[in-house]
């Protein structure tokens, strides 16, 4: 993810609003325990996810890739105090430091989390939703999408994470690029959607549903 100009990207997150001090000491801790703390989105895209659960009206979201919980308790806060959002992963260690987050905060009741394979948990849930923010393993990444474009509403919101990938999908070289770089282009082609790929962090496909 070093594509972007470093202090390009730490002016920008120094000029957005910081995130509440609880979701701060998650990415603390997240940095310190967990093996892959990279994967937690951070402040410009949480506060940019937060942004559009409001800009939306979202008050059904649906997350397909948990982790620690920052971008679910990030979106959380956007919305009202009757809104869902259900999120899924398979690693019982992240979802043991998310929903101790998720107790702290008073978004974390909105917060319903299912552990196991997203895939499974997509099929067990009816729509429709408002947004839909995928960020799982990226092997998935196009039957997520094929699987949950059915389930958002008309004028809803598909977000798609890490869609530069490093900016490897230029030229794809590995499996997984060549999937991200296969659901880049399906996007672009699907008449269902309208999209912007933002050149945000890692990279944000974002595709409205007509
Ligand atoms: C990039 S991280 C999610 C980061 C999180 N959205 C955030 O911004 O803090 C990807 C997560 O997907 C989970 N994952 C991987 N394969 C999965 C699967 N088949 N079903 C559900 N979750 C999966 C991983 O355990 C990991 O926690």
């Amino acid at each position: 993810m070093d594509f972007i100009d470093k202090a390009v990207e730490r002016y920008a997150h120094d000029r957005t609003r910081a995130e509440p001090d609880l979701l701060q000491r998650l990415s603390e801790e997240t940095y310190r325990t967990m093996r892959w703390p990279g994967m937690l989105c951070g402040r410009l895209e949480g506060r940019l996810l937060k942004l559009l659960v409001q800009l939306t009206g979202a008050t059904r979201v649906l997350e397909i890739g948990m982790f620690t919980g920052y971008s679910a308790l990030s979106m959380a806060e956007g919305m009202p105090d009757d809104g869902r959002l259900i999120t899924c992963d398979i690693d019982p260690i992240a979802k043991e430091v998310a929903e101790r987050y998720f107790a702290q905060s008073p978004h974390g009741r909105k917060i319903e989390v299912r552990l196991g394979p997203a895939l499974a948990t997509i099929a067990s849930l009816r729509g429709p939703f408002d947004l839909v923010f995928i960020d799982a393993d990226k092997e998935n990444y196009v039957h997520y999408y094929r699987a949950v474009v059915d389930l958002v509403r008309p004028g809803g919101l598909i977000a798609i994470d890490n869609a530069l990938w490093s900016g490897k999908v230029i030229a794809p070289a590995d499996r997984e690029t060549a999937i991200i770089d296969e659901l880049n282009r399906l996007i672009e082609a699907d008449s269902r959607v309208e999209n912007v790929l933002v050149t945000i962090r890692d990279g944000l496909h974002l595709a409205r549903k007509r």
